[in-house]
């Protein structure tokens, strides 16, 4: 039976994953997309350092260090749902990326380590979802292995989050002594290695009235089963209520336990999570608008620029987040910072292993466009007479900051190409003298020039000589109240990309004395 736009809509779900670098992210990921068949073999993490590569890292550098520098999309379906995963980089330097995925999504699902509770990362990126007041839903990983009590890690999460926590599941044990999970919202216990712990070797013992296992079971003789329900009942008693509303503004986060490596509670947390996680949600436009999912006409916004995802096939893709609206392969549309109509014809979808040309994707969806270097990072598109533009994706303001040069004066034009694509890709910042037009690269995370510099080199034989300024602030100034004369040897005029003058500062001391010289002069940041 066809479905409506509406119904379609309804089906999509499409969250991030983030974590501190090493909590399960890319191990958990795998499990899901097994589940949704996407992908027959986990490329278990393990491979990383055999050879064998997680399927969502794609770059070289990835490779090498074992972490996620970018971004990457996946799509399954799984009970009736299309899922949408979009996987971002855990390490530090790439907030700024992980910032423009979460622009994306209509939720977010955070990993913990159990033996580490909450890392800094995590607490950086949960911030940026409290900002978008996007759901969250935790996954507390490594039960297999000795951990923290779980009953510290909820305090733990409550308060250096600041968020109420609801667990879904309790463990019975960890570690060797990993027993099963009480699993309060499904009414029942999930057994740990049925074959030694479940009766006739069954993964789920049910639960009566009173949240004791039915019949005579071999858990039962265990004081870790005891304190489990003793935990259970402290919880339901004295914990945060459950509100399906608090969950879906971001006040509330479902809490699940279990191990991912060993597969053990990642289907339950995947079934509940569906049961609880919002569909598409509306967007806003620059003129305050609100864009319906279900509004008839496409529309959608450029969150991520990568260029030679395929080494081999040295493409550029925009990806797309879908804020309304269907889209068919070969749609006009108008680009709404150039008013430039277009044709999509050439876009593509990523499953886990492949990718597919996509001849139709609803709101919610992610898709990938082909990009002869018409799009920009945050720009929106939309059909026939829509008009409209979503809000502008925010920036960090760089803190790092090197100055670049080709090292061949003869192959500057493999130089520019390649600076001018990393640039819009949003992997780097660029910045110029104000009258020299010397090359800066600012930077979030020292790592970001790493990828820079090898990328410049393996994507566009462009070797480059970075020379380092440190640390500096840059603060944004009215053009209107720009006089040359403001730059000393304290500070460096400069102008961004779009040329907006800039002021970078050698430190806190040389800012507050600009300031007090030039009181009226506001000196702006990005994010
Ligand atoms: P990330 O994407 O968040 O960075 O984490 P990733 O999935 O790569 O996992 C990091 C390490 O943690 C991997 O070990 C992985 O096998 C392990 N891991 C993930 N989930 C679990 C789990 O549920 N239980 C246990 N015990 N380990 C888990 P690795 O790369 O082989 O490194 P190492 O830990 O063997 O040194």
């Amino acid at each position: 039976m066809k479905q409506t736009l509406k119904e379609e809509v309804a089906s999509r779900r499409t969250f991030a994953i983030i974590s501190h670098p090493d909590a399960g992210k890319t191990t958990i990921t795998e499990q899901l997309l097994l589940f949704g068949g996407a992908i027959r073999q986990a490329g278990t993490v393990k491979g990383k350092k055999s050879g064998k590569f997680a399927k969502s890292d794609w770059m070289e550098i990835e490779k090498q260090r074992g972490i996620s520098v970018t971004s990457s999309v996946m799509q399954f379906d799984y009970s009736g749902k299309r899922i949408n995963i979009l996987d971002t980089p855990g390490h530090e330097d790439f907030s700024e990326d992980t910032y423009r995925t979460l622009m994306a999504v209509d939720s977010a699902v955070m990993v913990i380590d159990s033996a580490k509770g909450i890392e800094p990362q995590t607490k950086k990126l949960f911030k940026v979802c409290r900002m978008r007041g996007i759901p969250i839903f935790t996954f507390i990983n490594k039960l297999d292995r000795d951990g923290r009590e779980p009953l510290d890690l909820i305090d733990e999460l409550e308060e250096v989050l600041e968020i109420d926590a609801y667990p879904m599941n309790w463990p019975i044990g960890m570690g060797k002594g990993l027993l099963g999970l009480y699993d309060l919202y499904n009414n029942r216990v999930e057994v740990h290695r049925p074959e030694i712990n479940g009766l006739n070797g069954e993964s789920y013992a049910p639960l009566d009235e009173d949240g004791e296992i039915i019949g005579d079971h071999p858990l039962k003789q265990y004081s870790l089963y005891t304190q489990a329900l003793e935990d259970a009942q402290l919880l339901s008693e004295a914990g945060n209520e459950f509100s399906r509303e608090k969950i879906q503004a971001g006040e509330l986060t479902p809490v699940f336990f279990g191990s991912a490596l060993t597969n053990f509670g990642v289907q339950t947390f995947l079934d509940t999570y569906l049961e609880f996680a919002p569909g598409p949600s509306a967007h806003e436009t620059k003129n305050e608008e609100q864009i319906s999912p279900s509004e008839e006409k496409f529309s959608g916004f450029v969150f991520k620029i990568q260029a030679n995802m395929d080494p081999a096939h040295r493409d550029r893709i925009a990806f797309v987040r879908i804020c309304s609206g269907k889209f068919e392969r070969g749609i006009d549309v108008t680009l709404a910072r150039t008013s430039k109509k277009m044709r999509l014809s050439n876009s593509t979808q990523f499953m886990a292993e492949t990718r597919e040309t996509v001849e139709h994707a609803v709101a919610g969806d992610i898709i990938g466009l082909y990009d002869t270097g018409n799009f920009q990072i945050g720009d929106t598109i939309y059909e026939n007479n829509l008009k409209i533009e979503f809000e502008d994706l925010p920036q960090f303001t760089p803190e790092l900051f090197m100055k670049v040069s080709a090292k061949n004066v003869m192959k500057q034009k493999s130089f520019h190409k390649g600076v001018q694509q990393l640039v819009q890709e949003g992997a780097i910042q660029l910045y110029k003298t104000y009258h020299t037009e010397d090359y800066i690269i600012g930077a979030v995370g020292q790592l970001q020039f790493e990828v820079f510099q090898h990328r410049m080199l393996g994507e566009y034989n462009s070797e480059i000589i970075m020379s380092p300024m440190g640390h500096k602030i840059a603060r944004w100034i009215d053009v209107d109240d720009l006089d040359e004369n403001m730059s000393s040897s304290r500070n460096i005029l400069a102008k961004d990309r779009f040329g907006n003058p800039l002021f970078l500062f050698e430190n806190e001391f040389a800012m507050r004395w600009f300031s007090d010289k030039y009181p009226d002069v506001e000196l702006k940041t990005l994010l």
